[in-house]
Formats: C-alpha cells, structure tokens, sequence
C-alpha cells in the first residue's frame, strides 16, 4: 500500500489533493453526449415525484448532507430534512406522504444507516444510496444507486468523499430541478460550474505553505478551537470541526455563528482560536459582528473568506465558485489545517485513536 501512496507522506494528503480531480471525474461520468445529465430516468422521476427528501447518515457523510440541503431545496423546490442513522432508528421523524430517501455512505456499510435503510425499504418508501463503495451493502439493498468514482478513500478522516457527495447531490438536483422545469435548475449549469470547483480547489491545494504556517500560528497547542459561520458556512464549520477533532484531538466545535451570544461565547478566553467561514456577502456582514464580538473577549481569529478583507488580518482567500457549491472550496483549507496541525501535534492522520474507518456496529 506504500506504493499507492506515493510521495505522499500520508493517505489523507493525498485525497485531500485528488479532489479537484475527483470532481473532474465526476463530470466526465455524469455528462451526457448533449451535456444533459446522464442519470437514470427512473430514478429522477422518482425524486421529483416525491414531496419530501429524507437525508440519513453518519459522521462525515451526515454533514456532507447538510451541506447540500440548500442546493437541493433551491434546485428542485423539495423540501430537504437531514437526519442521523443512530438517532431516526429508535426515534423515526413523521413522514411526509411521499418521502424519498437518500443515504450517503462513503463505504456503504455503516451499520447504523443499513439499520434505517431495511425499515425504509419495508415501509416501502423508495431510496437511494450515495456511495464510493460499488456492491456495497447499502448499494444493493437500495433501490438506486449513485457512485462517487473518488477512489479507495483510506484515511480515516473523509475528505474527497465529503466534496464527492456534495457535487453528486448538485448533479442528481440539476436533473431533478429540469425534470420539474424549475427555473433555478434550468439556470445552473453544473458541469461548468464543477470544473470552476475544481480549479478553485487546484488553487488552494497550491496555497499549502500558507495553511500550514496559519495551522502551526493557530492550532499547535491549543487545547479547544471553534469555526463559525452562517447557513451554508455554519455546515461547512461543523465539517470543519469533525475533521479537526477526529484527528488532531482539538476539542472544537462548528458554532452558527449568530448563536453564539446565546451561551457559547462563555467559551472563548484569552487566545481561543476561532476560524469565521464567510462565503456568503449577506450573512457575512453579520458573521463580521461576530468576529469582532469574540475578538474583544480575547480571540485569534482567523477568517476563510471568499473577499480578501482589506484590514490586515490572518485570512486564507477563496475563489469565487457558484453560490450553491461554495461548501466544496471552503471545506478544502480546514481539512488542511487540520492535517497540517495534527502533523505539528505529532499525531498520526491516517489511524487516529479509537476511530475506524467504516463502523459495521450498531
Ligand atoms: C466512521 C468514520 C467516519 C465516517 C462515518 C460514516 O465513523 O470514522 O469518518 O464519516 O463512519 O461512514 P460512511 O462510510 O457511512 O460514510
């Protein structure tokens, strides 16, 4: 396996670099001769039929969905719920009259998902699966299936998984919002806009120098850390946070920042780093507030911006990429930071303690 490494010094570097091929990929086997989207007929109708989309996962895979919660909602006008597989199995939300149900699963053997996905299946509510894993569990037992094509993912922490999940949910809306004649959908052209992902990703890859100083200045000794954003960038900040503690054993936590003066600002003291993701200009001014609030309790802040602010302060720039995708770039500098500051805490990213990479246990 050393070999497939490379030159790389760990797996998670690696997919965390592949991305921007990953959403390539993904546009290649997803475009159709005439540009349309190549996805089965049946299972797009199916979805746009349906009145309501139920989202069910675990870790990683859970975020990724709420990552795309707004992106479906605005393309297809089908309202979205995201759940986790261990809590829906013993406390089962109501049902809308015709639910649709998609579980995202990099492995597609997590236990706690299979669990639902066999009640579902009983119910006989139709389900889709969303995984990189071919033949896996919850891709046979679902009636659709739709693949990542990222390649093995074998670090522990998902990273290329994450960002394939999303942009197969923009692809799968797309189609759905057309199907539908919505409008927005008609509108998004979402193989253009994934190969501006892609570069926008190829970009920050090549900004790794900077991350990593901004990892070594911010996260090397720190004993708790916090992202905050709003709407899309307080989903991507709950990523941000799983991946910084699942490896570099930070304690941190994906704060909605308008939150934040609601209890949670307890927590900041002299020095608390505090990462802002602001990718959206309406709640970014409001995230801006809030950066000050916590920078007068004594915060480091660092902000992961789309406009480079003209204060000098740390800040890692993002390219503008469509609003609805936005998630899939400013996800890519916090997996690098916390690579970058596990590496500086002397802890190994591929195998950290007491996690595994796919959870065939209730
Ligand atoms: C495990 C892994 C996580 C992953 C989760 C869901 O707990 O450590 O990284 O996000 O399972 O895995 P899945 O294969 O269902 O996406």
């Amino acid at each position: 396996t050393d070999i497939e490494k490379g030159t790389y010094p760990f797996y998670m570097l690696k997919e965390i670099d592949e991305q921007p091929t990953v959403m390539r990929r993904l546009v290649q086997e997803y475009q159709g001769d005439n540009h349309q989207v190549n996805i089965d007929p049946a299972l797009v109708a199916e979805f746009a039929q349906s009145d309501r989309i139920y989202i069910v996962a675990c870790g990683t895979s859970n975020n990724a969905g709420w990552s795309a919660k707004t992106l479906i909602e605005k393309l297809t006008n089908i309202p979205v719920e995201v759940h986790l597989s261990s809590e829906f199995a013993y406390d089962m939300p109501l049902l809308s009259a015709k639910p649709f149900f998609i579980y995202l699963s990099q492995s597609g053997e997590t236990a706690d998902s299979r669990q639902v996905l066999v009640t579902t299946n009983k119910l006989g509510h139709p389900a889709l699966t969303i995984t990189n894993v071919a033949g896996s569990t919850l891709s046979r037992e679902a009636k659709h299936t739709l693949l990542l094509y990222a390649g093995p993912e074998i670090a522990v922490a998902s990273t290329k998984a994450y960002t394939g999940q999303i942009a197969v949910m923009s692809i799968l809306a797309k189609a759905v919002g057309e199907y539908k004649q919505i409008q927005a959908a008609k509108e998004f052209d979402v193989f253009h806009e994934l190969s501006i992902v892609a570069s926008a990703m190829d970009s920050l890859i090549n900004d790794k120098q900077h991350i990593k100083d901004l990892a070594d200045e911010f996260l090397a000794t720190t004993r708790n850390a916090f992202y905050i954003g709003r709407s899309n960038d307080y989903y991507v900040s709950m990523e941000a946070a799983l991946k910084l503690k699942e490896i570099s054993y930070v304690q941190a936590e994906g704060f909605a920042a308008g939150e934040l003066k609601h209890g949670t600002i307890a927590l900041i003291e002299e020095g608390t780093p505090v990462m802002a993701i602001i990718t959206e200009e309406v709640t970014g001014s409001h995230t801006r507030g809030n950066i000050k609030e916590v920078e007068s309790r004594g915060a480091k802040t660092l902000v992961i911006v789309t406009e480079k602010l003209a204060k000098p302060t740390d800040q890692i720039v993002l390219p503008t990429v469509h609003p609805l995708l936005s998630s899939l770039v400013s996800v890519v500098p916090t997996q690098l930071l916390a690579y970058n500051a596990t590496i500086q805490r002397g802890y190994d990213v591929d195998k950290p303690r007491n996690l595994a990479k796919s959870v065939t246990v209730e």
